[in-house]
């Protein structure tokens, strides 16, 4: 078996076909090589070119164009994904029935499954197809949704595909090693907001991508992830708790709540430092306000420091400018064992974009500097640092 992320992309005919597409194409961007395997009834739905055009691959579809393609290919992959999954699909797997290429495959592979069902509700709810899930269950098939909805056929109920994005998480977690399994990692991210009146706030600049990064990369390594962030228009991965909050003192009740069953805390949330010292329960008149009276918020990763205990425990520090003193600084006076700095002024390092510049300095003063990257990449750098911490 291949060590790249070789994965067979199978899809059956229903209308969440065209959802593939988006499936293919995020898989790719991942670092998959994705074949697709279509079934007749599939070809109804989404034209084999289209899948052709995104992967740059030949898609398979008849067992007799090529008479090893169904050992070949499943020889080569290390995860079938089946997305969307047919009613008829499903039973006729479970029952091993082999009468095109799809079923052939099915029967010559040996790795990791996940099946993504999508039909009308009435049919996901028969028994038949109920069986045949708890079989395919049983023999260690993983399945990702259905979930309920409005569903093509106009009806509403549960047979809707999982959405994309949680399909592919789980894929790519399917074939991430699981190192952080014994770790239970708390991670803050994105801005808090503090409000003035029902209507104005003050903020931080942050789209909370970098956290969010860090919680995804820690669930696909097997870490049980609690994720606390204000608002951001990330969506979190359905495989962690996420707890949504608003204003630094809900980020620390929410902190100080989830601390104690964590290993491990990463502070990447940027944390508003100054909050209006009263709300106003009124939306103020332009005309009536000429200054806004100014508390601090809590330090909250400082109190995290004051009570780590044997936790591993991670900051942030966003200067404008390679600030090494100041993230020092921070590192020790908030009892830190990795402070990650980023200078935002950088290009490719700033606010709402997928890349981060950073520095990590650690507790003994050593400081490495790593070059642009993926902010997943940052986060799995992060992760890293924090093991090598542990052993
Ligand atoms: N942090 C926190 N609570 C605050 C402010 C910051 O927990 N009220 C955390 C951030 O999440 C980050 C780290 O402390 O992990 C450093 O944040 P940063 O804003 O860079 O530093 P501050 O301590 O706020 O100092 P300054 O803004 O003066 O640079």
């Amino acid at each position: 078996m291949s060590d790249k992320k070789n994965i067979i992309l199978g899809i059956t005919g229903s209308i969440a076909a065209y959802k593939a597409v988006d499936i293919a194409r995020r898989l790719m961007e991942e670092g998959a090589v994705v074949r697709v395997v279509m079934t007749g009834a599939a070809c109804k739905f989404i034209t084999p070119l289209t899948f052709e055009s995104i992967t740059g691959k030949p898609v398979l579809i008849d067992l007799f164009s090529d008479p090893f393609s169904h050992i070949n290919l499943s020889k080569e992959a290390r995860l079938l994904l089946i997305a969307p999954a047919t009613a008829n699909t499903i039973n006729k797997l479970s029952c091993g029935i082999a009468d095109d290429l799809f079923g052939n495959l099915w029967l010559t592979y040996e790795g990791t499954v996940i099946i993504a069902p999508a039909m009308n509700h009435r049919m996901y709810c028969h028994p038949s197809v109920q069986k045949s899930i708890r079989e395919l269950k049983s023999s260690g098939v993983n399945f990702v949704g259905p979930v309920s909805g409005s569903l093509a056929c106009g009806e509403e109920g549960e047979g809707r595909m999982a959405a994309v994005s949680t399909i592919v998480e789980a894929a790519i977690a399917a074939l991430t090693p699981k190192d952080l399994s014994k770790q239970n990692i708390l991670v803050t991210a994105g801005p808090t907001i503090e409000p003035i009146d029902p209507v104005r706030y003050i903020s931080n600049r942050s789209s909370g991508k970098m956290g969010f990064a860090i919680a995804k990369a820690a669930a696909r390594r097997g870490a049980k992830v609690t994720l606390i962030s204000g608002p951001s228009s990330q969506m979190p991965p359905a495989n962690i708790s996420f707890v949504p909050v608003e204003s630094a003192s809900e980020m620390e009740t929410a902190v100080l709540k989830y601390l104690p069953k964590a290993t491990s805390v990463i502070m990447a949330a940027a944390v508003a430092d100054f909050a209006p010292s009263t709300v106003n329960k009124s939306k103020f008149k332009k005309t009536e306000i000429s200054a806004i009276n100014l508390k601090k918020t809590p330090d909250i990763l400082k109190k995290v420091g004051e009570k780590k205990g044997k936790r591993i425990v991670i900051g942030f520090a966003a200067e404008t400018g390679k600030n090494i003193d100041n993230a020092k600084n921070k590192l020790k006076s908030k009892n830190l064992d990795l402070i990650v700095l980023n200078d935002i002024s950088q290009k490719g390092a700033g606010f709402d974009v997928d890349t981060n510049i950073v520095t990590i300095i650690d507790n003994k003063g050593k400081i490495t500097d790593y070059p642009l990257m993926k902010k997943i990449e940052v986060a799995n750098i992060v992760l890293d640092r924090m093991m090598a911490l542990k052993r």
